[in-house]
């Protein structure tokens, strides 16, 4: 990338500008947005091109206004009469890098509650049950990622993946274990940004998008790291509807050019994988979606799987089951992971509870006596489940589970 194309994109910049302005005034909101949209592509080149992240922030915050100025455009013309006054467009004579130092005060800020979203996660493969598809899907694409390829040879590689499924299968227990991998192969270096977008909307409301733009410029420097984007639904739930507000249009615009890679594009040495996690896809919109490269449906856990899952919490932990396995399997069919440990953590504190009676007697006599006090466990039985799993009602209906294996089929 020869570095003298700066000046040209800010001039080819420029020029769609002033044809958008033209068109806007003409009254057609059609061509303008057209050119704004064009503006918005040039600008978005043209911060790659930054010397510095405020600067490449303070272009892309202009390129999303244009982005969505000529949404609005597009909206009213759908809408409205021909001949209705257009609203005034964003403003483009000012320099925009020369703006950039109003932001300069709350930069600490900013980078703190983007290092809070850093997390090291203990989870590894092993301590996902099942999935077994999933897990290599995912172990073949971080691979081929990192792996050099043959001299000139260039292969296209998976950036952003999407779980979606219903609650507690196992998508953030993957995401996890993702990062972990990682951080493993590329010496201690991979970053895991655990990104819970509703918590970013209603924390940081008007800064999200900044907040967006700072995790993905941190993780490009700290390549090759994993964003992490949780509830992603609750991003685009209401996109293009009159409730959406302007910071909920910018979190997304950004969101999509990160996607899109556009900041990272031609340079093959940099990798952020971003994984979104959803338990309603059918609520995110085609533009969105059509950004995820691979989609995995992670469903509540087939006999296999509530196997493994059953086998972590019991015989992991140093429990003896006593009884058929395939017993128990048959009894947390249609449970999520989730529920079979709350199965599995009830049914080894009830029993711990029943043959410990006497503990607290024990404490009265001084916390000395705690230290000698051997705690008694017996094996578990097929009747201890079956209590269990009486009082811990699957919270994804036959219906619902059903209703995700419909809409992979409507994607195909
Ligand atoms: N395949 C699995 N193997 C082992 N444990 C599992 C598995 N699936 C779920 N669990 C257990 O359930 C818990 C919840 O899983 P996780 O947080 O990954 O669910 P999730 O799919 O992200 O749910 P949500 O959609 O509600 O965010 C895990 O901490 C783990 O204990
Ligand atoms: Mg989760």
């Amino acid at each position: 990338m020869s570095l003298d194309l700066g000046p040209k994109l800010k001039s080819a910049c420029d020029d769609s500008l002033h044809k958008a302005k033209m068109a806007w005034k003409a009254g057609d909101s059609e061509q303008a947005a057209q050119h704004f949209d064009a503006a918005a592509k040039l600008m978005l080149k043209w911060a790659e091109h930054a010397t510095s992240r405020s600067q490449e922030y303070a272009r892309k915050r202009k390129a999303i206004e244009y982005r969505e100025f000529a949404g609005r455009l597009r909206e009213l013309h759908n809408e409205q009469a021909a001949g209705a006054k257009l609203p005034a467009p964003p403003s483009s004579d000012e320099d925009v890098d020369a703006k950039q130092t109003e932001s300069v005060g709350n930069k600490s800020e900013l980078s703190n509650a983007v290092n809070s979203l850093i997390h090291v996660s203990p989870v590894t493969w092993d301590d996902i049950g099942g999935l077994e598809q999933t897990k290599r899907d995912i172990k073949y694409t971080l691979g081929l990622s990192l792996a050099t390829p043959p001299k000139g040879v260039k292969i296209a590689t998976f950036r952003n993946i999407m779980f979606y499924g219903p609650p507690g299968t196992g998508k953030t227990l993957i995401a996890a274990a993702t990062s972990n991998a990682l951080k493993v192969t590329s010496d201690g270096q991979a970053l895991f940004f655990n990104v819970k977008v509703s918590g970013v909307m209603s924390k940081y409301f008007g800064e999200s998008s900044k907040i967006i733009s700072e995790i993905y410029g941190t993780a490009r420097d700290n390549s090759p790291s994993v964003v992490f984007l949780d509830e992603f639904e609750s991003l685009t739930a209401s996109r293009g509807s009159d409730e959406q507000s302007g910071a909920e249009r910018r979190i997304l615009s950004t969101i999509l050019s990160e996607l899109d890679g556009l900041t990272e594009k031609g340079r093959t040495d940099i990798f952020v994988l971003t994984i979104a996690a959803t338990n309603r896809p059918w609520e995110i919109d085609n533009a969105v979606l059509s950004r995820f490269e691979k989609q995995i449906l992670i469903p509540l856990p087939d006999p296999i799987t509530r196997e493994a899952i059953l086998r972590i919490q019991t015989e992991k932990r140093g429990f003896v089951v006593d009884c058929d396995m395939a017993e128990l399997v048959k009894l947390t069919d249609g449970y999520s992971g989730r529920e079979i440990e709350r199965i599995v953590k009830q049914v080894t504190s009830t029993m711990i509870s029943e043959l410990n009676a006497d503990l607290p007697d024990i404490i009265d006599k001084g916390l000395a006596q705690a230290k000698n006090y051997q705690v008694k466990v017996r094996s578990l039985t097929l009747r201890d489940f079956q209590v269990a799993a009486e009082g811990i009602r699957p919270v994804t209906s036959p219906e619902e589970a059903a209703r995700y294996l419909d809409w992979r089929q409507d994607q195909d």
